[in-house]
C-alpha cells in the first residue's frame, strides 16, 4: 500500500489523480489533500477520502471547510504555504502528487523533497522557476521526481534510466490548441471561450489557454531540460494534432522510441504512482485502426511566439525562465479576464523579459523576487497594451 498527499486535489489532475486511487484501493491510500478555493469540493473529498490532514490556500477557506464537515472535519494542516507543506511533508506520505496550479506549491514542493518523498510532478511551473534547486535537492536526497506531464512521462517511458548521453534528441508532440491553422490575422481576434476549447484535452483554465498559444509546449521545454539533463539545441516540439504520441525520443544511434496511449491523465498519473512496476489499469486499449491518421507538422513560430520565448528563457538560464513563467500568469489571466487580447500575451510576456537583469538561481528568494518583479512589470505592460487594444 503507498500512502498519497495531493497537492491540488480539487482541480482536473487532482480529481484524476483520486480516479486513480479510487481503481486501485488496495495499492492507494490517500493521506493528505490541498486544495486551493474549493471547499465544497474538498469536504466532499474529505468525506470519501478520509484523509488524516486537509490544507487550504486561506484561512477563509479553511472556515467554510470546517463549516461544510461538521464533525467529521479532518485535522487542518493549516492555510497557505504552510498548509501546503505540512500536507506534502506528511509523516507518512510516501508520494507527494504535486497538482496546484500556479507557483504556490514551490516551497511545498522542496519541502517534500527534503523529506524524502517520492514526487509525482504535474506543477511544471516548479520546474520552470527553481529547476537547479529542485534538481539539486533531489540528487541530494536520492528522491525521484516522476513526471506526469504525459510529454514527459512518456519521454519517462521511452527513456527508462539510459543515461543522458545516450539521448540525441526529445522530441515533444503538441496537439498544436484550437488555433492551430488559424491565420495571423485571425488570432488577433480570438476570445477567451474559443480559447478555452481545447481540441483533445480536458484540464484546468490556464494551462488550456497555455496550450493555445504554445506557451504551454515552451514551458514543457525548460521542464524537460531539468527532468532529462537535455540541453535546448536537443529538444525539439512537433505538432502532433491527435495528441496520440505522448512523446519521442531520439537514442545516438538513431532510433526513435515513442509513447502512444489514449488521451486520459489517469495514465501518466498512474504511472508514476506505480513506477517501477506497472498495474493492470482500467483504461480503454488504444485503437490504432480507429485513431486512423497519425500527423507531424512543423510549429508556426511567426504565429505562436510564446514558444520562442520560452526557448530563449531556458537559453539565457538564470532567472529569465521565472520571468517568462510569472509574465505568462500575468497576461493569461489579463486575458481570461477580457482585458488583454490573445496576441498580446506574448508581447507582454517579451517585453518584460527584455526589462530583466537575470540572476543566477541561486535560492529560493532569488526566484521569489524575480517573480515578484516579473509580476509588477507584466501588469504595467498589459495596462500599456489594454489602452491600444
Ligand atoms: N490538466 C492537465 O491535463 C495537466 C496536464 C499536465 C500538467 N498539468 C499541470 O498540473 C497543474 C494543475 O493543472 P490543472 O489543469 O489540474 O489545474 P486546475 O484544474 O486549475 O486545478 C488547480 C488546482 O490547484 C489548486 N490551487 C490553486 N491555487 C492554490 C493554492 N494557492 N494553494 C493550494 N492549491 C491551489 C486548485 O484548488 P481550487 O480548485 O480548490 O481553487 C486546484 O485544486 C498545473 O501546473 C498544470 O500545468 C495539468
Amino acid at each position: 500500500m503507498k500512502h498519497v498527499a495531493i497537492l491540488g486535489s480539487t482541480g482536473s489532475i487532482g480529481r484524476s489523480a483520486l480516479a486513480v486511487v479510487d481503481a486501485h484501493p488496495t495499492r492507494l491510500k490517500v493521506v493528505a489533500l490541498a486544495a486551493g478555493d474549493n471547499a465544497a469540493l474538498l469536504a466532499e473529498q474529505a468525506a470519501r477520502y478520509r484523509p488524516d490532514v486537509v490544507a487550504m490556500a486561506t484561512a477563509d477557506g479553511l472556515d467554510r471547510l470546517r463549516t461544510l464537515c461538521g464533525a467529521g472535519v479532518p485535522r487542518a494542516a493549516g492555510a497557505g504555504t504552510e498548509g501546503l507543506v505540512s500536507v506534502a511533508t506528511h509523516p507518512s506520505a510516501d508520494i507527494v502528487i504535486c497538482a496546484s496550479a500556479g507557483t504556490a506549491g514551490l516551497e511545498a514542493v522542496l519541502a517534500a523533497i527534503e523529506a524524502e518523498k517520492t514526487i509525482a510532478l504535474a506543477n511544471k511551473e516548479v520546474l520552470v522557476m527553481a529547476g537547479p534547486l529542485v534538481t539539486e535537492a533531489a540528487r541530494r536526497r536520492g528522491v525521484a521526481i516522476l513526471p506526469v506531464d504525459s510529454e514527459h512521462n512518456a519521454i519517462h517511458q521511452c527513456v527508462h534510466g539510459r543515461p543522458p548521453g545516450e539521448i540525441r534528441r526529445v522530441i515533444l508532440t503538441a496537439s498544436g490548441g484550437p488555433f492551430r491553422d488559424f491565420p495571423a490575422d485571425a488570432l488577433e481576434r480570438v476570445d477567451p471561450e474559443a480559447a478555452l476549447q481545447h481540441p483533445t484535452w480536458q484540464m484546468g483554465r490556464k494551462i488550456t489557454i497555455d496550450s493555445a498559444t504554445l506557451m504551454n509546449k515552451g514551458l514543457e521545454v525548460i521542464e524537460a531540460h531539468w527532468l532529462f539533463g537535455v540541453s535546448a539545441d536537443q529538444i525539439d516540439v512537433v505538432i502532433h494534432p491527435q495528441s496520440i504520441v505522448h512523446s519521442m525520443v531520439e537514442l545516438v544511434d538513431g532510433s526513435v522510441i515513442a509513447q502512444l496511449g489514449v488521451t486520459d491523465m489517469r495514465l501518466p498519473i498512474q504511472y508514476a504512482c506505480s513506477y517501477p512496476e506497472r498495474w493492470a489499469g482500467a483504461l480503454p486499449s488504444l485503437d490504432l485502426t480507429r485513431a486512423g491518421r497519425l500527423d507531424f507538422l512543423p510549429t508556426a513560430p511567426d504565429r505562436f511566439p510564446c514558444l520562442g520565448l520560452a526557448y530563449r528563457a531556458l537559453r539565457a538560464g538564470g532567472t529569465l525562465p521565472v520571468v517568462l513563467n510569472a509574465a505568462n500568469e500575468v497576461a493569461v489571466e489579463a486575458f481570461l479576464g477580457r482585458k488583454l487580447g490573445f496576441t498580446a500575451i506574448p508581447r507582454v510576456i517579451a517585453q518584460t523579459l527584455e526589462a530583466h537583469a537575470a540572476e543566477r538561481v541561486s535560492s529560493l528568494d532569488v526566484v521569489r523576487r524575480a517573480d515578484a518583479w516579473a509580476r509588477g512589470h507584466a501588469r504595467e505592460m498589459a495596462r500599456g497594451l489594454e489602452l491600444t487594444q
